[in-house]
């Protein structure tokens, strides 16, 4: 088997991308599949990149980069047919040469132009079989308003929130910030709608943080949510499909555990080992409790339609209540990220995970 692995891209979790990439590069069993590496630059252009994992590796606390001087890398054409075979095409030189023929793709991208739809679109037109969830699943797990709508919809209990587009904040804000102020206790959580790695997210304990905080979220999305911060304690599932038609398996559910020198688990607490942070695999949670988070992962999976694979971040109150956070289409994949370890401590090791996903990808 040739999988195309696709990573890096046009959102602000380029190089969270191709760390996870390297993760994967290094423990791929190369005796089964043939790598392709296939990078994207942060301005979108597809590009020939070394499938050597020791390229893709975090230096001095700074995250890998796609280089934009590689080969150009090109799909097949809008004409390709089902059933042909599928080949990539490099450009060297102003020569056109066939790369290879692959036989599936692995968007390993995280955020906008990667886990929103829009490349599995391209796929999808392609007739291209890939890893993870279609086009409408991945948009609507990528917008946060959307999820919630879904979710809600199916009777899933989210935090409570109201939307915020930037073009009218600056008519609204007074508006906006009395109806929060009426409606819900502090904190706020100011989040971008289609970001991921807490980038641009805020914890606002004063109304008075609220307009730097809508900046920084309208950085990374003109539209933007403002949630009602819930008092729990954040879990997170993996859930996996099986084969066409099949039933899901889940994780027992890991906990994130955010010290109190951290104000929540952000972009740097995440990756760059800023404050105190411990992850608890399983959870230290009564059974029942665990069931009902993997029961809640399993019914936000379905409600979204989600394919292949998704780590569903929920909270639970002090009176076990569970609610769905976010969603996940293509989870961080290191093997120390979440996903991984949970599958880990379930008996599936890291380059099974990899080589299930794979097999498993639709067409
Ligand atoms: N968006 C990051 C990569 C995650 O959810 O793991
Ligand atoms: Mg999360």
């Amino acid at each position: 088997t040739t999988v195309a692995l696709l990573f890096g891209g046009r959102s602000g979790e380029h190089g969270i991308s191709c760390v996870t990439a390297g993760g994967i590069l290094a423990a791929i069993d190369r005796e089964r599949y043939e790598v392709i590496a296939v990078g994207i630059t942060r301005e979108g252009r597809w590009t020939r990149v070394s499938a050597d994992p020791g390229d893709w590796t975090m230096v001095d606390g700074r995250t890998p980069e796609v280089d934009p001087s590689g080969d150009e890398v090109l799909l097949p054409g809008a004409r390709h047919l089902p059933g042909e075979p599928i080949t990539l095409r490099t450009v060297t030189g102003g020569v056109v040469q066939d790369l290879a023929e692959i036989d599936v793709v692995w968007p390993l991208l995280h955020g906008t132009y990667g886990e929103d739809g829009t490349v599995q679109g391209v796929l999808e037109l392609l007739d291209i079989p890939y890893v993870g969830s279609g086009v409408l699943a991945s948009a609507s797990a990528m917008d946060k308003a959307a999820t919630k709508l879904v979710l809600g919809a199916a009777g899933i209990d989210c935090a409570p929130g109201i939307v915020v587009h930037e073009d009218r904040w600056a008519a609204d804000a007074h508006r906006v910030a009395t109806h929060l102020r009426n409606t819900y206790p502090l904190p706020w959580f100011v989040k971008p709608a289609r970001a991921g790695s807490s980038l641009g997210v805020s914890r606002v304990t004063d109304p008075a943080q609220l307009e730097a905080a809508m900046k920084d979220a309208f950085a990374e999305d003109p539209k933007v949510l403002v949630e009602a911060g819930v008092e729990a304690r954040e879990v997170e599932c993996g859930v996996l499909q099986g084969g066409e038609g099949q039933d899901l398996s889940t994780t027992l559910p890991g906990e994130v555990k955010v010290g109190a020198d951290l104000e929540f688990y952000d972009y740097e607490a995440k990756y760059f080992g800023k404050g105190t942070v411990s992850i608890d695999v399983p959870a230290a949670l009564p059974d029942a409790v665990l069931e009902e988070a993997r029961e809640v992962a399993c019914r936000a999976f379905r409600a979204l339609g989600l394919e292949g694979l998704a780590r569903v971040d929920m909270f639970v109150t002090a009176d076990h209540r569970v609610l769905v956070n976010e969603v996940n289409t293509m989870p961080g994949f290191t093997p120390y990220s979440m996903f991984p370890v949970l599958w880990e401590n379930m008996g599936l090791s890291y380059a099974d995970l990899i080589a299930e996903l794979i097999d498993r990808a639709r067409s």
